[in-house]
């Protein structure tokens, strides 16, 4: 059965082309993920908070090598972009920003980040937020992206506030977490024009 519309972004669109790195103003970078970064990642996931928001742990930095990949994967199935938020003098790993579930059709995307203890408080993340954002919707033609958090982190809607997602309600019960179903709030930010 025939489309009658056509896909707001073409298939081929990014598996063609390198994941680009972006600059955050303010001295970082969103970067591709390296296995490299492996040891870094094992260590963020020790972080208790981590845990409690993105409900996993990394058991051993083999593991971490494997997650790697798996970012580095998704951008050829354009199904996800995943970045290092990264020092832009050093490229040291500070955190993670990525874009995932990507719908083509529509040009939709979910945003997700994490922040290393050591690199939080200095407003690193919502630039970085912001930056992708830019990106994703001004010039890879995304035309909507989601970001949820629990209504219990403030620090994460205080983030998406900041990157320009708009508060759309709360979606109740809707993600499990290690100590029961939190309420979702829903931020999105859409294409303007
Ligand atoms: C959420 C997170 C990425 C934010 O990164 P960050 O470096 O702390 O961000 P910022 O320093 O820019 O702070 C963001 C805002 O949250 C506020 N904030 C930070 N921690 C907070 C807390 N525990 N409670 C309430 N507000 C908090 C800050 O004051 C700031 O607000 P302001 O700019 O209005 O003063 C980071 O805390 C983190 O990695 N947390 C663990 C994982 C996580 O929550 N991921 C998101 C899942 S949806």
């Amino acid at each position: 059965m025939p489309y009658l519309i056509d896909r707001a972004i073409p298939v081929g669109s990014f598996a063609g082309s390198g994941q680009p790195t972006l600059t955050v103003p303010g001295g970082a970078l969103l970067r591709p993920w390296l296995i490299s970064d492996a040891g870094a990642v094992t260590e963020a996931f020790r972080d208790p908070a981590i845990q409690r928001w993105h409900v996993r742990r990394a058991d051993s930095v083999d593991e971490a090598r494997g997650w790697i990949q798996e970012w580095q994967g998704s951008w050829g199935e354009e199904s996800a972009g995943h970045w290092a938020v990264a020092d832009a003098d050093t490229g040291a790993p500070l955190g993670r920003m990525s874009l995932k579930a990507w719908n083509l059709t529509d040009g939709t995307a979910d945003l997700a980040y994490w922040m290393m203890p050591a690199a939080r408080g200095g407003g690193i993340c919502p630039r970085a937020a912001e930056a992708l954002a830019n990106w994703a919707l001004d010039e890879a033609g995304f035309h909507r992206l989601e970001l949820q958090h629990s209504t219990a982190n403030e620090a994460s809607c205080r983030v998406a506030l900041k990157a320009g997602f708009e508060g759309e309600g709360v979606r109740r019960g809707a993600a499990l977490h290690a100590d029961g179903w939190h309420d979702m709030h829903l931020h999105a930010r859409v294409r303007q024009g």
